[in-house]
């Protein structure tokens, strides 16, 4: 199992899109493990977004994610991480392919309503960033056994 970082952007919020979005990862099957409704603070989207720093869009980008309030969320499942990036699409809507978050939601070359982690280690990074000790439950879907095969080692 993993657990990747979702945060549904301050366009995301401010759209009222936060139901449509959580929808998709949840008919997907994907389980919320935690979440957090929270504004973003500059350290914090500094330190989130610090492999970005000194690219020609960054300090756009910090001005976006903390201007507003975004939703935080782990979201855990086999392949979790690639899932979540395939359902979120291409980084902006205007080529996003139809069918993805971005690709049916949004437009714009600035705004793109998601963020999701890219790799095993920054969904460990970014998980610390965004959760404190306790945030992330490990709790049991009553209808696990009908999203998963469990009947062997793994679920398949
Ligand atoms: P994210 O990290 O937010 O999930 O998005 P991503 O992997 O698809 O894109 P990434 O290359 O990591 O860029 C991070 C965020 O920076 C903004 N960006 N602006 N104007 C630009 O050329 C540009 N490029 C990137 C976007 O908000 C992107 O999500
Ligand atoms: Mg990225």
């Amino acid at each position: 199992m993993e657990t990747t970082l979702i945060i549904l952007k301050p366009d995301a919020v401010q759209r009222g899109l936060m139901g449509k979005i959580i929808t998709r990862f949840e008919d997907k099957g994907l389980q919320v493990v935690g979440a957090k409704f929270m504004q973003i603070s500059g350290d914090l989207a500094a330190r989130h977004y610090a492999s970005h720093e000194g690219k020609p869009f960054y300090d756009g980008l910090v001005a976006f994610m903390t201007r507003s309030p975004v939703l935080v969320l782990a979201l855990r499942g086999v392949g979790a991480i690639g899932i979540c990036r395939k359902l979120m699409g291409a980084t902006f809507g205007s080529t996003a392919e139809p069918g993805t978050i971005r690709g049916d939601f949004g437009v714009s070359n600035s705004f793109n309503l998601i963020h999701g982690s890219d790799s095993p280690e920054a969904a460990e990074h970014e998980l610390g960033l965004f959760f404190g000790q306790g945030e992330v439950l490990d709790w049991t879907r009553a209808n696990e056994a009908w999203i998963y095969d469990l009947s062997g080692d793994e679920p398949e």
